[in-house]
């Protein structure tokens, strides 16, 4: 019915958002894992925020491969995450890293106010024009940030993590393997602000931005292999999974760590069973095994506002979509060869 007036009056949804008068939304519909042509983008009711919440307006979003993840329910372990849910997916409006504008807080909200720009990582819901989310799951948003460049910066939150999980420290020698996608592009930037040295392997059209991102060294993966190369590391980031996991122990110095995150192992237990090798192959080394499981929070949020304003890193954006294009955005994140991030726009 409401469509149909709006037809009538010749108003688009956008126009007619006002949160005084119309209490839907735009949301991409998740009913069911697979394909993300299955996805919908409906008219739903917007959703309203208990006390520790916050209502934002959503302005932009990011696609990413954990999305993709979430949507096709593959590694099929996802779907007994909080992400996901049995035998169908829990969370109705899919998305998870986003930028907007404050609408309304939660009775104990003190940390943003109604009118702040803020940016966030939630469970779900960010692929809407309103989103519900936890205060400490949003950060205020780098001043110097289009919101379509912020809704790129949560994903970072994984390289920070992965940092503290292998111990990095500044002077270090780091191998980050997969350097040209969501999380490699920002690792890159966010290892040479905390002062170690990177060596970052991406594919022969990627080696030009990756370097210009301050890798000190790039191996193209298509020409050089990493492991026979000689260089050996403290930390090695693996993005990507490709490799044994005695190949991975062999690039590090005695002491060096290894932190894998990716996917790889299959649909069933996917990355399980790398872990549970990982753990196997590393038992008796004197390397180590260190495995983290990225968690959204506010303080994570802060430190990458402060290094973005301060000039130490910045987004990479390589593709833009309508929010009516997710199942493209998604298809293309899914492909796995993406470069830096890919972004939904859901208002200007
Ligand atoms: N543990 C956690 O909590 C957590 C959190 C976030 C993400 N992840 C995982 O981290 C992984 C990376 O995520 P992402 O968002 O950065 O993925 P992404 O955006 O899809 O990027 C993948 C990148 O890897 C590159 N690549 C493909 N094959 C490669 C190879 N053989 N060697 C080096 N690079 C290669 C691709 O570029 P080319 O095709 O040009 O090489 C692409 O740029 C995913 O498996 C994701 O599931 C885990």
């Amino acid at each position: 019915m409401l469509k149909r007036v709006r037809a009538m009056l010749n108003v688009t949804p956008e126009k007619a958002l006002n949160p005084a008068d119309d209490h839907t939304m735009r949301a991409v519909v998740h009913r069911q894992y697979g394909s993300p042509d299955l996805l919908a983008l409906e008219e739903v009711e917007r959703p309203t925020p208990g006390d520790d919440d916050v209502l934002v307006r959503v302005h932009a979003a990011s696609a990413n491969s954990g999305d993709h993840h979430v949507v096709t329910g593959r590694p099929y372990m996802i779907r007994l995450s909080p992400y996901g849910g049995v035998p169908r997916p829990r969370h109705r409006v899919l998305g998870a890293t986003m930028a907007g504008r404050v609408v309304a807080v939660g009775a104990k909200v003190t940390t943003v106010r109604p009118g702040d720009e803020v940016y966030g990582q939630a469970r779900s819901g960010a692929f809407a024009e309103y989103l519900v989310m936890p205060a400490a799951m949003i950060a205020r948003k780098p001043t110097n940030l289009s919101f379509e460049e912020a809704a790129a910066v949560p994903w970072a939150t994984t390289a920070l993590q992965a940092f503290r999980a292998g111990g990095l420290k500044p002077g270090q020698k780091i191998l980050i393997n997969g350097a040209s996608g969501g999380v490699g592009t920002w690792a890159v930037q966010l290892a040479k602000a905390l002062g170690a040295e990177v060596t970052a392997v991406c594919s022969t059209r990627n080696v030009a931005m990756v370097r210009g991102l301050g890798a000190d060294e790039v191996i193209d993966y298509r020409v050089q292999d990493f492991v026979t190369g000689g260089a050996r590391f403290d930390v090695m980031l693996d993005l990507v999974g490709n490799r044994s996991l005695s190949d991975c122990r062999r690039v590090l110095v005695p002491g060096g760590t290894y932190v894998p995150c990716s996917g790889g192992g299959g649909d069933w237990v996917g990355p399980l069973v790398r872990i549970v090798a990982g753990l196997a192959t590393f038992l008796f080394s004197r390397r180590r095994f260190k495995m983290f499981v990225n968690t959204p929070n506010r303080e994570d949020l802060e430190v990458l506002t402060a290094l973005v304003e301060a000039g130490k890193a910045r987004p990479v954006i390589e593709r833009r979509y309508a929010l009516g294009e997710v199942a493209e955005a998604l298809a293309h994140v899914g492909a796995g060869h993406t470069r830096g991030q890919t972004i939904l726009r859901i208002a200007s």
